[in-house]
């Protein structure tokens, strides 16, 4: 019996993947089982619930919190983990990577800048292009030989001809589950030094990587023309009590970034978040291994299950990340069948394709952050929704 084999349904009605409310809009029904946002259903680590539990037993909530502390955990982290060295005096703290994302497209870009993302992508990086009223500036990845690839060709010509100021990165990728090889990321470093822009990394799936993949932050290569983005919320399933964290290399750039966040009084955290972060990147390291083991596992299960019996659906077996990517093309639906079937049919709460792009309705998401007998009988619903269907 593993760590992640118990299976949770009691969740509260306050939690987004369960509230009635929020699958009777997206999904038009309530009776489907959630898989369709990116948290998990497993209990954290130990040493989280223990120092949350020794806050709430003090029941002393004062100014207490200490961020330096905080960056040296997350520092000491990237070196253990990543071989990444990070200066620890480079940190602002924001309450989530959206927020520090939405901060830095309004610092290092105008009203009506491109900001260039490649798709189909976490849909709502769309949503902070727009509501900085910049314009997105769309560079779609290629398939080759089953695999997502970066198209240089088509982002050279973009950023020559669309006024693009940044290039929004999402490292492991979030939906199509690559882990950006360091040619890659080699290349988009040249690109930005040679068009003068600036590459914001996501780098939040960070520590979700299989065997086969090695994860390279942006900040490896190059301590100019970047900024990047973490946070324990995905490694930990700390989704709700979790702060983010801004890594900026460039002095200049740190500089005006922090005072803007510090004027609006936006880098402060809170005890909880404050002690759950340093517990899970001081004593959680164990735990994110055998995590990692139990989604390889259930990777290759799904793998195998589709390959064996629904291989009309094709699978993107990822790098990196709890996401798995699933084109169900093959099966000739139009998109509202498509989620008849798989909502109404199968009763699966998956995330629609077209949230990450527009002309991906044959696709969805999966999040695979469950047990695996709660994916098995996920799949099983779906091969005789498929089956009852043709
Ligand atoms: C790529 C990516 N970035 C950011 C987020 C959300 O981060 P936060 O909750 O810290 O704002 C998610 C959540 O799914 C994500 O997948």
């Amino acid at each position: 019996m593993t760590l992640f084999n118990t299976v949770y349904n009691d969740y509260e009605h306050q939690f987004a993947k369960s509230n009635p409310n929020y699958l009777k809009s997206m999904f038009g029904t309530t009776d489907v089982v959630p898989f369709w946002i990116a948290d998990m259903d497993f209990k954290v680590t130990e040493p989280i619930t223990n120092e949350l539990q020794r806050l709430v037993d003090r029941g002393i909530y004062a100014y207490e919190f200490n961020p330096n502390e905080v960056f040296k955990a997350i520092a000491d982290w990237n070196l253990k983990r990543h071989q990444l060295q990070l200066n620890s005096k480079s940190f602002v703290q924001v309450s989530g990577v959206l927020t520090g994302i939405a901060l830095l497209i309004r610092e290092l870009s105008n009203e009506g800048d491109g900001i260039l993302v490649q798709t189909p992508v976490y849909h709502q990086f769309y949503k902070l292009i727009n509501t900085a009223n910049r314009k997105i500036v769309r560079n779609p990845l290629n398939i080759v030989d089953g695999k997502y690839q970066m198209d240089f060709e088509d982002l050279e010509q973009k950023l020559r001809a669309e006024n693009v100021k940044i290039l929004l990165l999402c490292n492991p990728h979030n939906p199509v589950g690559r882990v950006w090889n360091q040619k890659e990321l080699e290349k988009l470093i040249q690109l930005a030094k040679a068009y003068n822009i600036t590459i914001i990394s996501d780098e939040i799936h960070s520590d979700i990587i299989y065997s086969n993949a090695k994860f390279n932050s942006i900040a490896s290569l190059s301590d100019k023309h970047i900024a990047i983005l973490g946070s324990p919320a995905k490694t930990f399933g700390m989704q709700s009590i979790s702060n983010g964290y801004l890594y900026i290399p460039n002095q200049d750039v740190f500089s005006k970034v922090k005072t803007t966040i510090e004027s609006m009084y936006l880098d402060h955290g809170n005890a909880f978040s404050t002690f759950a972060t340093i517990a899970a990147y001081t004593k959680g390291e164990d735990w994110v291994n055998e995590l990692v083991r139990y989604l390889e596992k259930s990777v290759k299960w799904i793998q195998n299950f589709i390959l064996n019996e629904i291989p009309q659906v094709k699978i993107f077996v990822p790098d990196g990340t709890y996401q798995i990517w699933l084109d169900f093309s093959d099966l000739n639906l139009s998109e509202d069948d498509l989620k008849d079937l798989v909502f109404n049919k199968a009763q699966l709460a998956l995330t629609p394709g077209a949230w990450f792009d527009d002309n991906h309705q044959n696709f969805m998401r999966i999040n695979i952050a469950s047990p695996l007998s709660k994916l098995q009988d996920a799949f099983t619903n779906l091969k005789t929704a498929i089956n009852d269907n043709t």
